[in-house]
C-alpha cells in the first residue's frame, strides 16, 4: 500500500501547520490548501508553509475554498484518501464585525470541501467545529450528546451549520465524517488574535492587556501538540453507520442515521483566566498592566470539555498543564520575534 494521502485545508494556519507537521513525521503524504487570508499577519502563515515545504512529502496550493474551479482542480490532481478541513474564518469577536466572511469561508467553502469528499469517496472526512457551538449551554463539562442549539455568534452558527451539512452528506453518500469541537487551542506558532498572543505581546511591550468580564472567565485551554495528536488518532477511527440505535453506546455521539460523529478535543481542565495570565507573567518575569473590561457581546464566561469520547475512541487524553504550554509558547515567541 502506498503512502496515505491527506488533504489538509488551512495548512498555513495555526492548527493546520502543526497537524501537517505531525502527519509528515508519521509518513503521510500531505497536500496543503490555504488562501493566506489577511485576517492576521500573512507573514506568519507564509513562514509556517515554508517550514512544511522543507519536507518532500508536502505540496501545497494557495487559493480560496470558494474558488470552485481551482479547488476542484487541486482535489482532482491530488486525489486524497482523507480530508482534514481546518480552513475557516476563525475568531468569535471578529464575527460581529464581518459576518459575511464567515458565510463565505465556512458555509460556501465547507460545502465545496464536502463535494470534493463525495467525488473522491474519501475514507474519512474530518472537519473543525468549535466549543462555541455549545453557546448558552451552562451544564459543565460539555458533552457531545447534549443538545447544542443556542449559538451566540454567527461564527458558532456557521460551525453548527457545518455539523448539519456534514451529517446530511454522511447520510446520503456514506462519507465517514468526524466533526471536532476544539476548545481554546494555544501553543507555539499561535494566532495573533488570541488571548495568549495578545497578552504576551502586551506584557513585553508594557501596554495594557484587556481582561474581559473583569477576569471572571474560565477556559479549557488545549495545547496544540496534544490537539493534533488527538486528530491524528481520530483519523484512524472513522465512524461506522450503526445497524440500529441499540448499537450506539451510552455517551457516544454516533448518529443513528449516518457514519457521523462529533468529538470534543479538549484538555478537560477548566482554568481561571487570571491563573492563565499569571502563568504568562511568570514565564516572562514581568507583570501585566491590566485593563479590566465588561463581558463582550457574544462571549461566554466558561468552556470545559468532557473528553471521555475522545479517550474511548483513541485511548488518548490531552494532558499538558497550561503552565508548561505557556512556557513553550513564550519561548517560541521570544525566539521568533527576537524579544
Ligand atoms: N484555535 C482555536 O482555538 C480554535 C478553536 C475552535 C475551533 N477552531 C477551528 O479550527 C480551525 C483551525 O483554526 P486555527 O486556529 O488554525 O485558525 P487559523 O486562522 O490560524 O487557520 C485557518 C487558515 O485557513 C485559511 N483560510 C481562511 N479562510 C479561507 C478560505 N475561505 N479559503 C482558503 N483558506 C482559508 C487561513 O488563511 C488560515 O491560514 C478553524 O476551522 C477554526 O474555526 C480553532
Amino acid at each position: 500500500m502506498g503512502k496515505r494521502k491527506v488533504l489538509v485545508t488551512g495548512s498555513a494556519g495555526f492548527i493546520g501547520y502543526h497537524l501537517s507537521k505531525l502527519l509528515l513525521e508519521d509518513g503521510f503524504r500531505v497536500h496543503g490548501f490555504d488562501g493566506m487570508t489577511d485576517y492576521y499577519d500573512v507573514t506568519l502563515k507564509q513562514r509556517r508553509h515554508q517550514m512544511l515545504l522543507q519536507n518532500e512529502g508536502f505540496t501545497a496550493t494557495e487559493g480560496m475554498l470558494e474558488d470552485l474551479e481551482l479547488f476542484d482542480q487541486m482535489a482532482d490532481d491530488f486525489a486524497p484518501d482523507i480530508i482534514v478541513h481546518l480552513a475557516a474564518q476563525a475568531g468569535v469577536r471578529y464575527s460581529l464585525e464581518n459576518p459575511r466572511a464567515y458565510i463565505d469561508s465556512n458555509v460556501v467553502g465547507t460545502f465545496n470541501v464536502m463535494e470534493a469528499a463525495r467525488r473522491h469517496k474519501v475514507d474519512h472526512l474530518l472537519m473543525a467545529s468549535t466549543s462555541s457551538v455549545y453557546g448558552a449551554n451552562d451544564e459543565m463539562p460539555f458533552t457531545e450528546t447534549e443538545k447544542a442549539d443556542t449559538q451566540l455568534t454567527i461564527y458558532a452558527a456557521t460551525k453548527k451549520a457545518n455539523e448539519s451539512m456534514a451529517h446530511s452528506y454522511a447520510h446520503l453518500w456514506n462519507i465517514p465524517s468526524t466533526m471536532f469541537r476544539f476548545f481554546t487551542v494555544y501553543g507555539p506558532w499561535g494566532r495573533p488574535d488570541m488571548a495568549l498572543f495578545k497578552f504576551t505581546k502586551g506584557i513585553i511591550d508594557g501596554t495594557p492587556i484587556d481582561i474581559y468580564n473583569n477576569g471572571d472567565m474560565f477556559r479549557d485551554f488545549t495545547y496544540v501538540e496534544d490537539l493534533v495528536r488527538g486528530i491524528r488518532l481520530l483519523i484512524d477511527s472513522p465512524p461506522v453507520r450503526p445497524e440500529s440505535k441499540d448499537d450506539i453506546e451510552e455517551g457516544d455521539s454516533l448518529s443513528p442515521a449516518a457514519p457521523y460523529r462529533v468529538v470534543n478535543v479538549g484538555n478537560s481542565d477548566k482554568v481561571r483566566l487570571m491563573d492563565f495570565v499569571e502563568a504568562i507573567e511568570d514565564a516572562l518575569g514581568k507583570k501585566a498592566l491590566r485593563n479590566y473590561m465588561e463581558m463582550q457581546k457574544g462571549d461566554v464566561p466558561a468552556t470545559w470539555a468532557d473528553a471521555t469520547l475522545l479517550h474511548r475512541l483513541t485511548g488518548y487524553r490531552p494532558a499538558t498543564d497550561f503552565r508548561d504550554g505557556v512556557n513553550q509558547f513564550v519561548a517560541w515567541y521570544r525566539d521568533y520575534y527576537k524579544v
